[in-house]
């Protein structure tokens, strides 16, 4: 605490005009691990708060050529922005310091014989005081930021929706892939740096409270847009499989896949189709587009093996990669959210995705969803 953040040594102005008194205060501070320098007059006071910016001026209120009052007076005359600064009085001088306190002191000290003890618990108090100041200062600055960020992600969002009224259907799959890639992780990295600021906030002082108020509201917005981005790229339906069905839509993503990155991928779909309804039939290519997302993004794959089946039992899609792998970390991890994404999917339907990875021997994805038992009504089959 007797540092600056930056590492340097804290500098504390003394202004005494007492040189004797002066000295043993600066090798009282010293001791302390603090660095001094010292002014014996006002005037060499403030001309050396504009040339060595001190972090604390430790003022003695009676100097030779003008008061404590005069020399702050003078400072804001001469445009000096002065540091923090603790006012010394003599004994029976209170009315002073309370004045003094009032023209921004951050403390007293009266000259007893007590001083140079009290000294230095004040001096380490307040400037403890103003480093709680400064966090607070780059927590408020970092908020803005994120005021800013959540801002444009709102608008960008805004802009998409507008365009998703108009667009042709062929192309809500390449923007709902923009939303997913973009927004999303805007919006995801944004909710970690909250998070993130959050703990920050936890271990700081009780001024923090409304900050903390604020970044849970911060927090729960930002969960909002993600879950609004999500929505919006769910409802855009993949032009592709509406026209095709659901084979030829495997079929035809991972001719894609294979033409535009490169790695290889081998689609096995049954001979006929199965009947799959439209619930279904978006689940499991919503889930095999995250899986070849991932694998573009994080395998570093050469091989990538699809393979829809469909029994008595249901339809299973598998999707497994030769790539390097993950953790179970990874997979536990809340912040996984395209892995989340996928469970939740085939939960809904009731069904489940088994994620299995191992660093170093690839990850296999696999979905199996139950038969649909059909309504009275019947949904007509895709
Ligand atoms: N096939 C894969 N091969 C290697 N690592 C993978 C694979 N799939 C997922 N991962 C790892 O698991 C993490 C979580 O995946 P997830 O899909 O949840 O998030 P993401 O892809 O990083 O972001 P998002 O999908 O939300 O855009 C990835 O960051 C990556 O480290
Ligand atoms: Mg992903």
């Amino acid at each position: 605490m007797k540092k600056n953040a930056g590492n340097e040594k804290t500098t504390i102005l003394i202004v005494e005009d007492d040189p004797g008194l002066s000295e043993l205060i600066a090798i009282t501070l010293r001791g302390h691990g603090w660095d001094t320098a010292e002014a014996f007059s006002g005037e060499e006071a403030l001309a050396m708060s504009r040339e060595r910016r001190p972090r604390l001026i430790l003022l003695d209120y009676s100097l030779p050529d003008m008061s404590g009052a005069d020399f702050i007076a003078a400072a804001e005359r001469t445009n000096i922005a002065l540091p923090p600064f603790i006012v010394a009085t003599g004994r029976g001088d209170e009315r002073i310091a309370v004045d003094m306190m009032k023209r921004g002191a951050r403390d007293y000290i009266v000259k007893d014989t007590q001083f140079l003890n009290v000294l230095t618990i004040a001096v380490e108090r307040v400037l403890e005081q103003l480093d709680v100041e400064r966090k607070l200062e780059e927590t408020r600055q970092l908020l803005r930021e994120h005021d800013e960020a959540l801002l444009a992600s709102r608008e960008e969002l805004r802009a998409l929706a507008d365009r998703l009224l108009v667009v042709p259907e062929q192309e809500r799959t390449r923007i709902a892939r923009e939303i997913h890639d973009q927004v999303a992780q805007d919006l995801i990295r944004l909710k970690l740096d909250l998070v993130w600021l959050n703990g920050q906030l936890a271990k700081s002082a009780p001024p923090a409270v409304v900050l903390k108020e604020r970044v849970a509201e911060m927090i729960a917005l930002t969960d909002g847009a993600i879950n609004c981005v999500q929505k919006i790229a769910t409802e855009l339906r993949p032009a592709v499989l509406d026209s095709l069905g659901l084979c030829a839509a495997v079929e035809w993503q991972c001719r894609e896949f294979q033409e535009r990155y490169g790695i290889v991928c081998r689609a096995k779909i049954p001979q006929k189709d199965p009947t799959v309804d439209r619930d279904r039939a978006t689940a499991l290519f919503r889930i095999l587009q995250e899986s070849l997302n991932n694998i573009r993004r994080h395998a570093a794959a050469t091989l990538v093996e699809v393979c829809l089946r469909s029994d008595g039992d249901g339809l299973s899609l598998t999707v497994t990669d030769n790539g390097k792998g993950f953790s179970s970390a990874t997979l536990k991890d809340p912040l996984s959210i395209g892995l989340i994404g996928m469970r939740e999917r085939a939960a809904l339907l009731g069904g489940v995705a088994d994620i299995r990875s191992e660093k170093g021997r690839g990850t296999t994805v696999e979905v199996r969803l139950p038969q649909k038992i059909k309504a009275p009504t019947g949904e007509a089959p895709s």
